[in-house]
């Protein structure tokens, strides 16, 4: 029994590290889909079957509730997910634009995300929603998520340390103007659970007032509300949970993510579909 939760990568940690923090004696089941990574620039029709065949893998090792970890499996399946199991209480990440909309001062708001998820109709579906409270000014994010993931195996690797800020650079200056006056963007949604792992890199290039703003504490916060309602949340265990972690790629990468980002020292499994 446990917790299903997939990205395309190691950026899930960073949902995986809200779950923890929210459901400590719960147990949690990790997969790193790396070896068919990424998603963002890819179509739509790979991240759905990707997404399947992660789903059937999780249910077939029993868990009890699925946390989909991206923003870009959100946008693309989260619908089929749902209509396949119905009984199986499933649990999605989307850009954060709500929140942020709810507390920008300037009604500019900068949204950093893959390219499939900005292109998604359920994306589109939501920034048309909020057209009237806000400018959401929409940056897709190519090779950003990709740099990160690369980064994570050997931060002391120049030439990857390097290529993140390079992106970060290019993306935050085709955004526009950072800051707290008429016109600037105050408020930049990570749209992509990888993002949240360059934080500081972005902090750095944006200025100290932008707020950043990533959903993993509310989905973590939503997952406890729906495993309330449909099963027993274990809470009156006081054991630690156990986190199983897996890679569909490199077990070295998501390793080394999780060492560095949940100070967690387990071994991790490969999977070969
Ligand atoms: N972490 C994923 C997301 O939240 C996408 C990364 C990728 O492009 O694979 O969108």
């Amino acid at each position: 029994m446990g917790v299903g939760v997939f990205d395309s990568g190691v950026g899930g940690l960073s949902v995986l590290r809200a779950l923890r923090a929210e459901l400590p004696h719960h147990n949690f089941i990790y997969i790193a889909d790396s070896g068919h990574a990424p998603y963002g620039e890819r179509d739509q029709a790979h991240v759905i079957a990707r997404s399947r065949a992660l789903t059937a893998h999780l249910l077939g090792q029993g868990v009890q509730a699925l946390v989909i970890a991206c923003n870009t499996a959100t946008a693309a399946a989260i619908d089929v997910l749902r209509s396949e199991h119905p009984q199986l209480p499933i649990i999605g990440v989307e850009p954060a634009l709500k929140p942020a909309a709810a507390t920008s001062k300037t009604r500019r708001i900068g949204v950093m995300a893959t390219r499939s998820t900005l292109g998604s109709s359920r994306f589109r579906a939501l920034l048309g929603s909020l057209a009237t409270q806000a400018e959401f000014v929409l940056q897709p994010c190519d090779g950003l998520a990709d740099a990160i993931e690369r980064g994570v195996a050997n931060t002391a690797n120049p030439p990857t340390a390097t290529e993140i800020i390079a992106a970060c650079a290019r993306h935050t200056r085709a955004l526009g103007q950072f800051g707290l006056k008429d016109g600037e963007i105050d408020t930049l949604v990570l749209g992509c659970t990888h993002y949240p792992f360059a934080a500081a890199v972005l902090r750095d290039l944006i200025g100290p007032d932008v707020q950043l703003v990533d959903t993993g504490e509310a989905v973590a916060r939503q997952t406890r509300l729906r495993l309330a309602s449909a099963v027993s949340t274990g809470e009156s265990d006081s054991a630690p949970g156990r986190i199983s972690l897996f890679s569909t790629g490199q077990a070295t990468h998501l390793r080394a993510a999780a060492q560095r980002w949940l100070q967690l020292d387990g071994p991790v499994g490969t999977l070969h579909f």
